[in-house]
């Protein structure tokens, strides 16, 4: 099958795209490598199937590029590109919220719903629930599809809406919509404003975790690997039309996954306690009832191992930035440095110059504003309490 990837180069796109394509299908990526996060972490989580031949990377800005090429042959439509980051969505940047993830998602569904699509599958978010109150005597709220929902953040505000258009597009022009709300997803790639990336680097540069609020929130987190299988099910699954609970199905406190990921790593962490963030919800237990009786499917990989897998990813990473600021400093690293990495890294930034230079003239030619646009940081207001 020909599978469009939006935001293919992201943490929950690149591990898709992978197991598309070990699946056999043909993969289109789009991915304009948004400056929330750096480049360098998209470009490694595309290193393991850049060369795979069924692959194909557009480097475009959905906001703006045409989708005649990319939507050609198409069957299936796998929609994750958007701006994500509960915390981040207050004041100025709310503008990216609202382009990535409303403009672009009513542009694709109209650019695509005169083809003769299988799927358009959109990735929806627990944020669109917010605070659910717990009914007396009972001790938590299990979030399901049913309920009313009122997101707590604009970044959960953006995400609903998107996900109405795709309830439109199905009722009036009959499109094979689905929206899947993910919850926390970890792993491996993890993007750098979330909490497990971040605590892994601080316990790996020996620095106290950051905790918003007391830690005493509760999420549900869900292993990267078990999205990726609800997404490629979802391909063939009777779900059109419908919305569904992707969650991992053992929820638990911050406090207690940090104190696995202490176990995991050897550490007892130093804990700075900061201001609650405002647009963190207390909890989020995914009711996965629909999950199940729709997909037959349940959550397979534990948090203890899921944190194992990110932790020891995490290692490697960290160790590869380290690497690559000694080689850009030009200094010689003091412990560790692998040869064959360096060499590696010397090829990859004189290609990548002459990629970037490339993609630069490119991109401005498509999109003058974009091409302004450096790499920034991913880092919520630590004091917006
Ligand atoms: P990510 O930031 O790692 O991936 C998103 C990708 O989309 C990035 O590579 C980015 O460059 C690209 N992108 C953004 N705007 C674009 C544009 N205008 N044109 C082309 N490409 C663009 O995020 P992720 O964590 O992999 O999340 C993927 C999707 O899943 C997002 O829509 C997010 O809202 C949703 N989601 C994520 C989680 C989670 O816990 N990670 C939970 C719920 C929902
Ligand atoms: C995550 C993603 O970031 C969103 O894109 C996604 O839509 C959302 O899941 C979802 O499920 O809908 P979040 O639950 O906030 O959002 O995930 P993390 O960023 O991993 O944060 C988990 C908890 O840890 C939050 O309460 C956060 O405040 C806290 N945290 C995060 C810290 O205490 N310290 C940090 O350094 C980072």
């Amino acid at each position: 099958m020909k599978i469009l990837v939006t935001g293919c180069a992201g943490f929950i796109g690149s591990h898709l795209t992978a197991r598309l394509l070990k699946e056999g299908h043909e993969v289109i990526g789009v991915d304009n490598f948004d400056i929330f996060y750096s480049r360098s972490q998209k470009e490694k989580n595309l290193m393991p199937v850049l060369l795979n031949s069924k692959f194909k990377l557009e480097e475009d800005n959905l906001a703006t590029m045409s989708f005649v090429k990319v939507l050609k042959g198409t069957e299936v439509v796998i929609h994750l590109a958007g701006q994500p980051g509960v915390r981040g969505s207050w004041g100025a940047s709310f503008g990216r919220y609202l382009t990535n993830n409303i403009q672009v998602t009513q542009r694709l569904l109209e650019e695509s719903k005169g083809s003769k699509l299988k799927r358009f599958i959109y990735a929806s978010s627990s944020s669109v629930y917010g605070d659910v109150p717990v009914p007396e005597g009972t001790e938590a709220q299990f979030l399901n599809e049913e309920m009313k929902v009122q997101p707590k953040s604009p970044y959960g505000v953006t995400k609903l809406a998107a996900e109405h258009l795709c309830q439109l597009y199905n009722v009036e022009y009959k499109m094979p919509t689905v929206a899947l709300r993910f919850f926390s997803v970890y792993g491996p790639g993890q993007r750098p404003d979330m909490a497990f990336h971040r605590f892994c680097q601080s316990i790996l540069r020996e620095a106290a975790l950051s905790i918003y609020g007391d830690g005493k929130q509760v999420r549900d987190f869900t292993y990267v690997d078990d999205v990726v299988d609800v997404i490629v099910a979802s391909i063939t699954a009777d779900v059109v039309g419908q919305v569904v609970n992707v969650g991992g199905g053992s929820p638990c406190t911050l406090l207690e996954a940090v104190t696995i990921l202490e176990e995991i790593s050897g550490t007892t962490c130093a804990k700075t306690f900061l201001d609650r963030q405002k647009g963190d919800v207390i909890s989020t237990q995914a009711d996965t009832t629909k999950l199940e009786k729709l997909f037959g499917f349940k959550p397979k990989v534990t948090l203890r191992e899921g944190l194992t897998r990110e932790w020891e990813w995490m290692k490697k990473f960290v160790q590869s930035e380290d690497d690559e600021i000694a080689i850009k400093a030009n200094v010689q690293p003091i412990i560790g440095v692998d040869q064959e990495a360096i060499a590696q890294v010397k090829a990859d930034e004189k290609a990548g110059k002459k990629a970037a230079k490339k993609a630069k003239t490119n991109a401005a030619k498509k999109d003058p504003a974009q091409a302004e646009l450096t790499d920034a940081p991913a880092e919520p207001n630590e004091s917006n309490g």
